[in-house]
């Protein structure tokens, strides 16, 4: 049995590889990255309700929309649809537990919309398997897929077709939050406006850094580590450079931009490593608050399920 309320616990990510190609006809990117999960986690916890609704905590929690605006909202609903069940009768309450930064480039809001198929799932007994939860993920948005599969994985297409990627090492490190967010669209657009009649300056391809995966050594992996997007948040956010350079001055073995920003995200030789560069970063004055995390770490996971850890 099942035991309400489901608190489902799921990852940030950051792409340790993302390149950016052209613009799709359905206005989306193609893109092909290397995605790792990292244990800044959210928690959503679904319960039957009366009434239906979303509350939020944690850091950020002030500009997480609580109404059908957010994707968590619009997972209960695609699900709700796909098993066959009415999202009102009974109702559902969402609560969700922000660790991951909101608006970050960490995949925060897609982390939700994962852990409410994830709990939902189960709270619904709808049985439906991986496959089907990856689907109705892909729907929701590019980051959903991932946020349900953890782990280390090659996304392509707008990023919801995964490959797994066998990667044994942890890696520790070091994440920069902003003093705000910055707007994915807004992002994509600027890098649009920085190519625009130029030569592209692009990641090269991602084999010689799911090659550095293998051997588990992390100065291999920092210096293949690239991010296509990082050049339009560092243009809409000029401090997002002395952050970066504050991270490596600081013994970090290499900095990027996490997916579209502004979060930064540096990569340390072992764990005191990062102990010591959060110490030294958090006192730079560079950014609003630092946090230390490792990766690779399991997608959606019910807390407490000791057979899904
Ligand atoms: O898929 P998701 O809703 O997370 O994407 C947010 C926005 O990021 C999209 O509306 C689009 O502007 C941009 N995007 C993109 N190409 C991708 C993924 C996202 O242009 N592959």
């Amino acid at each position: 049995m099942v035991p309400t309320p489901i608190t489902v616990r799921v990852p940030a990510k950051v792409n340790l590889h993302l390149t950016v190609g052209d613009t799709r006809a359905d206005g989306y990117h193609e893109l092909a990255t290397v995605f790792q999960a990292l244990s800044l986690v959210d928690e959503v916890t679904v319960r039957p309700a009366d009434q239906s609704g979303i509350d939020v905590r944690g850091d950020g929690a002030d500009s997480v929309p609580t109404d059908s605006g957010n994707l968590a909202w619009k997972a209960v609903r695609a699900l709700a649809e796909r098993g066959g069940r009415d999202p009102e009768e009974p109702g559902v309450q969402l609560s969700i537990h922000k660790g991951i930064p909101v608006a970050g480039g960490m995949a925060g809001g897609s982390a939700d919309a994962a852990g409410a198929l994830f709990g939902l799932n189960a709270l619904w007994r709808l049985e439906m398997g991986r496959d089907e939860l990856l689907d109705i993920a892909a729907e929701l948005g590019s980051d959903v897929p991932f946020a349900l599969q953890g782990g280390t994985a090659l996304g392509t297409g707008r990023g919801e077709h995964l490959v797994p990627v066998l990667a044994r090492h942890t890696y520790h490190w070091v994440i920069a939050l902003d003093s705000s967010g910055l707007h994915t669209p807004g992002v994509y657009g600027e890098l649009d406006r920085l190519r625009e009649g130029t030569h592209s300056q692009r990641a090269s391809g991602a084999e010689p850094l799911l090659e550095a995966l293998t051997s588990g050594d992390p100065r291999e992996l920092a210096f293949l580590l690239g991010n296509d997007l990082q050049a339009a948040a560092v243009s809409l956010r000029p401090h997002l450079r002395r952050t970066l350079r504050a991270g490596v001055d600081a013994g970090a073995l290499a900095g990027i931009v996490s997916g579209s920003g502004p979060t930064c995200a540096f990569l340390c030789s072992d764990s005191e490593d990062a102990v010591r560069v959060a110490a030294e970063l958090s006192g730079a004055g560079v950014c609003r608050t630092v946090r230390v995390a490792r990766g690779p770490v399991p997608g959606a996971r019910i807390v407490g399920d000791d057979h899904a850890d």
